[in-house]
């Protein structure tokens, strides 16, 4: 095979810092069969990342064979937990590359801020390994395309996208509700989120990188900047170059649901956006505090609703979405689900059926079950990249109307790009800091 075949096979050099010798194809991890155990590894272990990784390791025959953290104390503390509670040894790793080589490991986890998503997944993909990603599936909308057009490159290989409410009892409940015309014609889905930590924290200086801390490696291909302990663990977020506030943290879940009920699986074609900075003082915080988006669908429309600094919303929860039909409405979050009928005038009776149920099961496990299993049965998992896709589209498109000043813009799907307007489109692909670059797919 000549090198440029051997390229196109492998995708190896795509990701632009010679990963031909870093993953030289005898790397890619061996076939699970269902009787064997599967190896998984952790790249990210502060916090979300983590649960994830718990849950796997509650699984029957999944062992944690290696963990990858740029910082440390985060490091050597979750890898201590690791070992007290499930009596594993994990192999340890500052740089995700290293941990990349481990023949061993079957399935990676990514659990690092969203600017890392797309290089980490392309990377794990081509060493041959499945990956459990975490939502938003990607920072822009660029590294969205990419991932997915890696994922289908490498169709052997299962990407879950960490949007566990597609597997939890709660929301296929009400999908189902939905679909079997319980509610009546869907007319319109109204979502809200209101946490307090969407205003970000109090602003502090600069200060020395702490001890232990690779904070090089945590910017990777994001701009080179110092250190300040309200962009960094956790708080990240609220800043463009590594997330993309409260609007998308939630938005992806919730906007997800929205467009389950109609089984929409592309970015939205317009959006309408008042996105602004209301709160009553200044926090360290690049991201808006309070935006209104509305999405016009076909035949339906979907109005979400932001406002962070505050935990009150409808019906006396922070968070929650709103199926509205003609017979019925069903409000819903991650706990519980009520139907309310409307009442037929001629009748003299509800027009549908009432319906209320508490969850009892966290939808994260039932998220990794289904990883698990497709891992074993090679299937198509809850959440695959082009569902990520069209979820995080549908923030990303939003943030940047409201960063460019545009309060309606619309997306041309088959050209991949925003119409008549050049700002936004400059914003559509991140510039890579040196030496890291954009995957080509
Ligand atoms: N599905 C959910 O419900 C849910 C909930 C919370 C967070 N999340 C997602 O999980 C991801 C992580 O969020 P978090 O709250 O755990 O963030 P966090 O800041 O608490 O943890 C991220 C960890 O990644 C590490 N890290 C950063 N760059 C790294 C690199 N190059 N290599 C190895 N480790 C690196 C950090 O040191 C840190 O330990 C985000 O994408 C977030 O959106 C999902």
């Amino acid at each position: 095979m000549n090198r440029r075949n051997f390229i196109r096979k492998t995708g190896a050099t795509t990701a632009g810092i010679g990963l031909a010798s870093v993953f030289p194809a005898t790397s890619l991890a061996k076939r699970v069969t269902p009787s064997d155990t599967i190896n998984v590894a952790l790249i990210g272990c502060r916090n979300m990342g983590f649960g994830i990784l718990q849950h796997h390791l509650s699984n029957p025959g999944v062992n944690c064979v290696a963990m990858c953290d740029i910082d440390n104390s985060v490091l050597n503390e979750r890898a201590a937990e690791v070992r007290n509670k499930f009596s594993h040894s994990p192999k340890l790793y500052k740089d995700f590359r290293q941990l990349l080589e481990q023949k061993d490991i079957d399935a990676v986890i990514i659990g690092t801020p969203d600017h890392w998503h797309c290089l980490i997944t392309v990377y794990a993909l081509q060493a041959g390994k499945d990956v459990y990603v975490e939502k938003p599936m990607a920072n822009t909308i660029a590294e969205c395309n990419i991932m997915v057009k890696a994922a289908e490159y490498y169709s052997k290989r299962i990407v879950q996208i960490g949007q566990q409410q597609r597997s939890g009892f709660i929301f296929r409940k009400a999908m189902e509700l939905i679909k079997e015309d319980k509610i009546g014609k869907l007319r319109k889905v109204n979502i809200w989120a209101n946490f307090e930590y969407g205003v970000g924290q109090k602003i502090v200086p600069d200060e020395p990188v702490p001890s232990g801390v690779d904070f090089d490696m945590w910017l990777g291909p994001a701009p080179s900047r110092s250190f300040n302990r309200t962009r960094f663990h956790g708080s990240w977020r609220m800043f463009w170059d590594y997330g993309g506030g409260l609007a998308s943290d939630w938005g992806v879940h919730l906007l997800d649901m929205g467009l389950w009920a109609k089984d929409i699986s592309t970015p939205p074609e317009k959006v309408l956006v008042y996105g602004a900075n209301t709160y009553h003082e200044p926090r360290s915080r690049e991201t808006f505090d309070t935006m209104s988006v509305i999405y016009p669908k076909d035949d339906f429309v979907i109005n979400y609703e932001v406002t962070a600094g505050i935990q009150k919303g409808p019906y006396d929860m922070s968070y929650g979405l709103e199926f509205i039909g003609d017979n019925a409405t069903i409000v819903t979050d991650r706990t519980k689900m009520m139907v309310y009928p409307e009442w037929d005038n001629q009748a003299k009776k509800p027009r549908a059926d009432e319906f209320s149920y508490t969850e009892g099961k966290d939808s994260h496990g039932e998220h990794v079950k289904n990883f698990l299993d497709c891992i074993r049965s090679r299937n198509k998992p809850a959440c695959p990249p082009e569902t990520g896709r069209a979820a995080a589209l549908h923030l990303h498109i939003p943030n940047i109307a409201a960063r460019t000043g545009a309060h309606l813009l619309t997306w041309d799907e088959a050209n991949n790009r925003f119409n008549d307007n050049t700002e936004a489109n400059d914003l559509i692909t991140p510039v890579y800091r040196q030496p890291w670059s954009l995957p080509k797919y």
